[in-house]
């Protein structure tokens, strides 16, 4: 958990580990993000340039790394889960009709919808095509899989919008198949490029499993506590697009009937306007909803970190611990 200096591990210092392969994926995006239709290739680039964590690459060259040697396979694949990863966003903005990604407006707001979709099928395919050069069946059905479970998630979540009674389980249903599954699959991939056996592929998939939920918990937290400089995309939007999401659930079970139907006339109007955001706000201060989410969200981390913690320590397991941290830490 600690640095040579004894301090936990900072973001920058996980950083230094994985630079250089970092700047390797990097290239190999760019790389592979060119098609012969220009429309593509410029919504790549402007969504590679638009910034983003890179997390699920970091997890998956730090999980390689924790097994074993890096390999050119490896490389590639940070580069294909984050390709993933950009081609959700593309039809999740669309699908959200979203405005604002990585603090600028959506791929949906510049190109259009029929254009959005195209780029985000062509950018999926593309990294099926990449992931192909490793000529192997399990990081095909990894992927594949991972990719059902995905569009899964959508597709429950499009279901179950604007139910004022979305219960703690279906939400949690939802956050396992949108965000954990390809967490897991990042740790599952890099561990298995690097030599590791059944086991430690799925303890360490475990981990970031683990890490994905609380990943998604904090994200659905953020929305209510953040700002929107800092956090790229605005805030109160959940609720606006008829996510019920964890915090508002747990404030939810003990909220009178008034503080019920505060949320309901949000749900049904799509905005704020006859019912303000610091109405639900304090609805949820009121009942602790944030604080409650905020702890279901450390224990999976906790989870998390216990299975790391099986792990021989060195210094990539050591920013796998510190990871944990700054999820649950983290503003944005
Ligand atoms: C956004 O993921 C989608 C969610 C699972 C909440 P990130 O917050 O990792 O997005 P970028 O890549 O850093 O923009
Ligand atoms: C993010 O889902 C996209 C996926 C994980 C598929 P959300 O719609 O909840 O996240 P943001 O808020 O747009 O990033
Ligand atoms: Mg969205
Ligand atoms: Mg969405």
């Amino acid at each position: 958990m600690f640095s040579k200096t004894g301090h936990p591990l900072t973001a920058r210092e996980i950083l230094d580990l994985v630079r250089d392969d970092l700047e390797k994926v990097e290239r190999e995006i760019s790389l592979e993000s060119v098609a012969s239709v220009d429309a593509v290739t410029t919504i790549s680039q402007y969504l590679q340039a638009g910034g983003g964590k890179r997390l699920r690459p970091i997890l998956l060259l730090l999980s390689a790394r924790l097994i074993g040697n890096m390999t050119d396979g490896a490389i590639r694949m940070a580069a294909v889960v984050e390709m993933i990863h950009t081609a959700t966003l593309v039809h999740d903005d669309v699908i959200d009709i979203a405005k604002t990604r990585r603090g600028r407006p959506s791929t949906n707001i510049v190109w259009g919808n029929q254009t959005s979709v195209l780029a985000g099928d062509w950018l999926y395919m593309q990294a099926f095509q990449v992931a192909l050069r490793e000529r192997n069946f399990h990081v095909l059905d990894v992927l594949i899989g991972l990719t059902q479970a995905m569009v899964e998630g959508e597709l429950l979540q499009l279901e179950r919008l604007a139910k004022i009674d979305l219960s703690e389980a279906d939400y949690m249903e939802l956050v396992d198949r949108k965000t954990a599954a390809l967490f897991s699959a990042c740790a599952r991939l890099g561990s298995f490029l690097a030599g590791a056996d059944d086991e430690t592929e799925t303890r360490l998939a475990d981990f970031a499993w683990n890490l994905g939920m609380a990943f998604q918990l904090v994200d659905d937290i953020l929305d209510f506590t953040s700002v929107e400089k800092i956090l790229g995309k605005p805030v109160g939007n959940d609720l606006r697009e008829g996510k019920v999401t964890l915090p508002l659930i747990y404030a939810l079970q003990n909220a009178s009937s008034e503080e019920r139907k505060l949320t309901e006339t949000v749900l049904a109007d799509g905005n704020y306007e006859s019912v303000p955001f610091i109405e639900i706000l304090k609805m949820l201060n009121r009942h602790k909803g944030v604080e409650r989410a905020m702890e279901r969200a450390q224990s999976f981390t906790d989870k998390a970190r216990a299975l790391i913690g099986t792990f021989p320590e060195n210094p990539y397991q050591r920013a796998l611990v510190a990871i944990t941290d700054i999820v649950t830490d983290r503003d944005h």
